[in-house]
């Protein structure tokens, strides 16, 4: 009777054991570096190339009217459905969260399993997705196109 469950508690402690100990060397590679490197950061944080938020993401010339790009690293889709007009959508799909694949003829489309959304809203034109794309804030200043 105590032999089960004391086999369950070791076995359950080597796997916290693994998980930890997968971590901790994860952790080894960034901490450690990070404090190796404290002298070298002031100089990384001026540069601002780790801060997505604030910095342009593309410029407006990128995106086509009628149309949109995606940026599947910032999982955003940037559309202009009218010329200046720019909107920017979750490039994420709502029926079951592929990266929608492309945008064209007036919708954003998830190859997935076939959804569309219009470029102007977000909204579905095609299922199997009931939801729209959520919006997201931008900030276009000049020519360039950031993620608010
Ligand atoms: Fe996009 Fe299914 S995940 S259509």
């Amino acid at each position: 009777m105590t032999n089960p469950s004391t086999r369950r508690a070791v076995l359950a402690t080597g796997a916290a054991a693994l998980i930890a100990g997968c971590s901790n060397y994860g952790d080894e590679n960034g901490g450690g570096g990070e404090e190796e490197a404290s002298s070298v950061a002031p100089a990384e944080s001026g540069t601002g190339s780790e801060a997505p938020a604030g910095e342009a993401l593309t410029k407006t010339g990128d995106i086509p009217v009628d149309g949109g790009k995606i940026f599947k690293d910032e999982k955003v889709v940037v559309t202009q459905p009218e010329q200046g007009g720019f909107k920017a959508f979750s490039a994420v799909c709502t029926h079951m969260g592929c990266i929608v694949a492309n945008v064209s003829d007036g919708t954003i489309n998830c190859t997935c399993h076939g959804s569309k959304f219009r470029i102007a809203d977000g909204s579905v034109a095609k299922g199997p997705a009931q939801k729209p794309l959520p919006a997201k804030q931008i900030t276009v200043t000049g020519d360039s196109i950031s993620l608010a």
